[in-house]
């Protein structure tokens, strides 16, 4: 399928693939019968045959990510005991050979590259295959097989070449909390069959189980590696985002709580003499539990996770990082406050070097349309109704002056477009971003697009928050429900669609448009299409 019969924001969806057919609930057996004897056999000389006795390897499913060109990373972890407490998915201490193929075809008729890789202990059992030699901009499909068992199949794709202009349907997300509710926001992204998926951030929380969860969290709250294995585990399990994992490649970058709650660089929330051990073992479980680069392997305390991917001439993602590097919040990490502080040019919330890459990119880019994934709120945004003022630290509020040079940067460099992809307030909001905030007649930089969580905060409001609106007008559109933003980019505009859901406390809701923004080329304006 190519980018151009994918089906867009305003058709229903056309072509379903296997995967969402329902053969995404077939399992290993039936597909292990269309290869029987074939491609796999030799997998049984191997160390490892025998594994077949596992009962299902494949309980975390498949998923792929960060397309090049030629390439795609293809992910899996093997854990036949997905939730076991040690975090070991009920592994035996000892590598298992994975076979990987990969073909043009649903059926596995023409594989066109397959191998081996070693699912090891000291990584969870998890296998990052980074594949090459594939065409540009075309689909693929993918599966693995350990002893006996084959898993799931998955659909991913390459970027397109240089220079190429089709459309592309993107969705994002961010804010998964396995407790709040069902992750049926990440089955109707699947359904839309995009050819890309961002995730922003709060992929998994940290906390243990609460009395108002609708679903148990299994585990304490997370701190050891064996506690942040088994909560990927957990999550993993779940079947609507095995689904949005299988159907499409995903850009992701953490926000906090896949390490904890408003941690800043070494500073963790509460004084804790053994963050850094914390940190280090959260980046190893995001790091195994997640389709990336060698690149991004994390080495002790530090992990490279913002990156550059480019979708031809079309659009380049610049995949931000504004956890590991930046300073602890100002005027003592409040919300709805504000002081001098947070106007500080030397305080920064991407760190020096990721800074002057972001202005490089900038500098350098030639794409239509070009796109901050990230996570926290970019734009100014007063949230004291009336005459008051107050910002959120944690946010770029705090980090006034390190917004402004990058808002700046966007709107003064070979950026034709800009855009930033926004998680981390549950809320839907869109904003259109100024040079200069605080100067209401600067000229508008780029527009931002914020999604709401997938669960996070439960079912949410009708609530309207039409007093923030007025105090800032930049800002657009505010929505209090649960769902995820759906894009459509081409060489003309780009169109949002603000995708929501009634409940998510119980699994099942539809997906309807709360609003569609279009983006035309060369304006950065929000123009309201419902
Ligand atoms: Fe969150």
């Amino acid at each position: 399928m190519s980018d151009s019969t994918t089906s867009g924001p305003d058709n229903s969806v056309g072509r379903r693939s296997v995967l969402l057919g329902g053969a995404a609930a077939v399992g290993g057996a039936a597909l292990a019968s269309t290869v029987a004897g074939s491609a796999y056999a030799d997998v049984r000389g191997l160390p490892g045959a025998g594994v077949g006795r596992l009962r299902d390897p494949f309980s975390l499913g498949v998923a792929s990510g960060d397309p090049l060109p030629t390439g795609v990373v293809l992910w899996t972890r093997l854990a036949p005991e997905p939730t076991a407490a040690d975090g070991k998915g009920g592994m035996p201490n000892r590598p298992y050979p994975v076979r990987w193929e990969i073909s043009e075809d649903e059926r596995f008729a023409r594989p066109v590259r397959s191998g081996w890789e070693w699912a090891r202990p000291e990584e969870a059992h998890s296998v990052h295959v980074e594949v090459d030699g594939l065409r540009p901009g075309a689909e693929y499909f993918y599966r693995f097989r350990v002893g006996n068992d084959v898993s799931p199949a998955g659909r991913t794709r390459t970027a397109p070449p240089p220079g190429h202009m089709g459309d592309l349907t993107l969705c994002f997300a961010s804010c998964s909390h396995f407790g709040d509710g069902y992750f049926t926001a990440y089955r109707r992204m699947a359904e839309d069959e995009p050819g890309l998926i961002l995730h922003l951030g709060d992929y998994q929380y940290e906390y243990p189980a609460s009395d108002h969860d609708v679903r148990k969290v299994l585990g304490p709250e997370t701190r050891t590696l064996a506690n942040y294995r088994q909560r990927h585990a957990q999550y993993k399990t779940d079947e609507d985002l095995q689904l949005a994992h299988s159907v499409a490649p995903w850009l992701v970058v953490w926000d906090d709580h896949e390490t904890e709650n408003n941690w800043a660089d070494e500073v963790p929330e509460q004084p804790d003499p053994d963050f850094l051990d914390r940190r280090a073992a959260a980046f190893r479980a995001y790091y195994e539990n997640m389709p990336l680069r060698r690149s991004s392997r994390p080495r002790g305390i530090d992990m490279r996770l913002y990156r550059r991917i480019r979708w031809g001439g079309l659009a380049n993602f610049h995949m931000l990082d504004t956890r590991q590097y930046r300073d602890d919040q100002a005027c003592g990490d409040g919300y709805g406050i504000s002081c001098e502080d947070r106007f500080d040019p030397n305080r920064s919330i991407t760190g020096e070097q990721q800074e002057r890459w972001i202005m490089n990119g900038f500098r350098n880019t030639r794409a239509r349309w070009d796109v901050l994934g990230q996570q926290v709120f970019f734009s100014k945004l007063d949230l004291d109704s009336g005459p008051g003022e107050g910002y959120n630290m944690d946010a770029w509020d705090g980090y006034v002056a390190n917004r402004d040079r990058i808002a700046h940067g966007m709107a003064n460099s070979n950026v034709r477009n800009g855009v930033v992809f926004t998680g981390d307030v549950h809320r839907h909001w869109a904003a259109e971003i100024r040079d200069s905030h605080d100067h209401p007649d600067s000229p508008p930089a780029g527009t931002e697009f914020i999604t709401t969580s997938v669960t996070s905060g439960g079912d949410g409001s009708e609530d309207a928050q039409q007093g923030v609106l007025d105090d800032n007008p930049h800002v657009k559109f505010y929505k209090d429900r649960r769902g995820y933003v759906r894009t459509r980019f081409s060489a003309d505009e780009l169109r949002v669609d603000y995708r929501t859901l009634d409940h998510v406390t119980e699994p099942g809701a539809p997906a309807r448009t709360a609003a569609t923004f279009v983006v035309d080329d060369g304006e950065p304006k929000l123009h309201r299409r419902n």
